[in-house]
């Protein structure tokens, strides 16, 4: 397996990767994880909160040469795939149906988030060329400080504390297996993303930054473009940050 790199602290594993990478070439596969990070980020230009030695923090680096720019979202799907598996299949006393995928990257335990996704890539032409893909999940933090609106812990699901260690081992494996699949599976991997989607059934409130909708998803478009419903049968699609789910 390749390697699993462990660090006490630093800004955030993401950049800690770019960093190496300018130097040195990564082994595929490679994990940076760290007890703390000073800088973690998070999607949309926020940081990301994380209690020192409370969570995991961690960063994978790939080279998907093959994916078109206009595909990235497939790296979202198969990551988001893996660390909800690996959360459902190896956490005891944890309801599988109450993981679910927020889209396009978040993990939900009922409405609230165990764990988000920071992917960053650079291109070279059309093709995607290195992939830098930073993961939180919260595993024993129990109070969180940031105005994040709906953080949960497995710790605050389960009532137990993890090894984060132990954990991290893992993780790769799910990881890794998934993105051996990407080739030959697309199809089947992106049903199976649908599946297992936050708010898969049913209509729900949005706000599209102007007012709240109330609407279904129906579809997400290989390009990774949300396609909602109104009740009155109005499509109306929107790019990951032009839509808010309004949470109760
Ligand atoms: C989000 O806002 O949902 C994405 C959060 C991503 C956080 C992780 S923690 C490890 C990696 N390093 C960072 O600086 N961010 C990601």
């Amino acid at each position: 397996m390749p390697p699993i790199i462990h660090l006490i602290e630093t800004d955030s594993t993401n950049n800690y990767i770019k960093n190496l990478l300018v130097e040195e070439t990564i082994e595929e596969g490679t994990i940076v994880y760290t007890n703390f990070q000073t800088a973690g980020k998070g999607q949309r230009g926020n940081s990301w909160e994380s209690e020192k030695e409370k969570n995991l923090s961690f960063s994978i680096v790939l080279y998907p040469k093959r994916i078109k720019a206009n595909e990235q979202f497939i790296l979202s799907q198969i990551v988001s795939l893996a660390i909800a598996d690996y959360i459902r299949f190896r956490i005891d006393n944890i309801h599988i149906d109450d993981i679910t995928i927020k889209w396009p990257n978040d993990i939900y335990w009922q409405d609230k988030k165990l764990c988000g996704i920071l992917i960053e890539s650079t291109l070279i032409n059309d093709k995607i060329d290195v992939s830098v893909i930073g993961i939180g999940i919260n595993i024993n933090q129990t109070e969180f400080r940031s105005n994040a609106p709906n953080p949960i812990s497995l710790k605050q699901i389960t009532g137990q504390n993890y090894d984060i260690q132990y954990l991290i081992q893992d993780i790769q494996d799910y990881i890794l297996d998934y993105y051996t699949r990407l080739q030959q599976h697309r199809a089947e991997l992106a049903l199976q993303y649908k599946n297992i989607l936050f708010r898969n059934n049913g209509y729900h409130l949005y706000n599209d930054g102007k007012a709240n909708f109330t609407a279904r998803i129906k579809d997400i478009k290989p390009s990774g473009i949300l396609v909602l419903e109104t009740k009155d049968g109005e499509e109306r699609c929107f790019a990951f940050k032009e839509v808010k789910y309004i949470l109760s």
